[in-house]
């Protein structure tokens, strides 16, 4: 059912844990099946230079945090921002057509997180 690369990010996720340093995080949830999700993110000069992720939530919300968290470290905030769901099922090499809509979780709590950080920047 699932990828061999989704299979790998699920059993070793990258990036994973609490950043208690973070300058923000991006909390999202999915009423639909209860899942939740926080991405932390430290950034350096505009750039994602550190981030990981916290979540409660089915195999494929543990891929696509992991992958997205992959693919978001070194971009810079505009980069980053403009990840999509579909950028995130493509470098997992797919997922099932029921389980695709997990990947929204990561992509939503990886721009609150920015969005968040570019907040704080602004009330400073
Ligand atoms: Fe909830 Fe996958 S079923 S995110």
């Amino acid at each position: 059912m699932y990828s061999d690369k989704v299979m790998e990010h699920f059993m070793s996720p990258r990036n994973t844990g609490s950043m208690p340093d973070a300058d923000a995080e991006g909390t999202v949830g999915d009423p639909s099946c209860g899942d939740t999700l926080t991405i932390y993110i430290k950034v350096k000069n505009g750039i994602i230079g550190d981030i990981s992720f916290l979540v409660f939530g089915c195999t494929a919300s543990i891929a696509t945090s992991s992958m997205t968290t992959v693919l978001a470290k070194g971009k810079t905030l505009d980069e980053a921002n403009e990840i999509t769901e579909q950028n995130v099922i493509d470098a997992l090499d797919g997922l099932p057509e029921e389980k695709q809509h997990c990947s929204n979780l990561g992509v939503s709590a990886l721009r609150k997180a920015i969005r968040n950080y570019i907040n704080k920047q602004h009330t400073k």
